[in-house]
């Protein structure tokens, strides 16, 4: 194997405690940390859920809060992992408003906001949110859309917006077949289209959607090669980072 996972950075997680269906409390918080320094993963963003009008629709503050709380406890159970700030914005109505008013947390120190569509609205829904943004000139990365049922229909539709505000990012685990054969088709469309910029694991346990293990990343190298890989789960990321 000539891909190593060590070198990639994670965009897309929920990690931090007590936010959304990730993590419960700092103690599962670590033993999620740990499937990723048990790799040699030193990196990842903490992406938890905004959910307008939900209880998931956590202040920028608050967000910045718990990254620093988790940190300090990895730091104490010295655990070598640095955590970025982002979120997983839910695509919503007032979404452009909401931008205006700052509510929102970039991935990292970028300008990427990572735009979560929703599951049950059309696709109509969806253009109806996303081309606004782009017209207004924010940068979005799209999480998961290979998990959309709408998008499904609307490939082509979506693959023609993809370029230098529009980064798509497809989950791991959709690749794996891990949620159905749908994605799976969907996710390796968007890859054979060159359209995917960043796979991630959208993680949310040690136990339940984990990062990927070993065996996972070979079965990946496999499929998509170790050159594709590395750019997809280390380069972007890295680059993303840097902006
Ligand atoms: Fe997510």
């Amino acid at each position: 194997m000539s891909f190593s996972p060590a070198t990639f950075i994670d965009i897309h997680t929920h990690v931090l405690p007590g936010m959304d269906d990730g993590p419960k409390n700092l103690e599962e918080s670590a033993a999620l940390i740990r499937c990723y320094t048990d790799m040699g993963i030193r990196q990842v963003i903490a992406s938890p859920h905004y959910i307008q009008g939900t209880a998931w629709a956590p202040s920028s503050l608050s967000v910045l809060d718990q990254v620093a709380v988790l940190q300090s406890f990895l730091q104490s159970q010295n655990i070598a992992m640095t955590i970025f700030p982002g979120m997983e914005i839910a695509c919503h109505k007032k979404m452009g408003e909401h931008l205006l008013l700052n509510k929102f947390l970039p991935l990292g120190t970028s300008s990427w906001y990572l735009l979560e569509p929703s599951f049950t609205d059309g696709a109509d829904a969806f253009f109806s949110c996303l081309e606004p943004l782009l017209e207004q000139g924010y940068s979005i990365i799209l999480a998961h859309p290979e998990r959309i049922p709408a998008l499904w229909l609307a490939g082509d539709a979506l693959k023609s917006l993809v370029g230098q505000k529009l980064r798509i990012q497809l989950n791991i685990g959709s690749l794996l077949g891990k949620f159905g054969k749908e994605s799976r088709k969907a996710g390796m469309e968007l890859m054979a289209a060159n359209c995917v910029y960043y796979l991630a694991s959208d993680s949310h346990g040690a136990l339940n959607r984990r990062p990927p293990v070993q065996e996972e990343w070979e079965t990946l190298e496999k499929e998509l090669g170790a050159d594709l890989l590395e750019k997809l789960c280390c380069l972007h990321p890295a680059q993303l980072l840097a902006e």
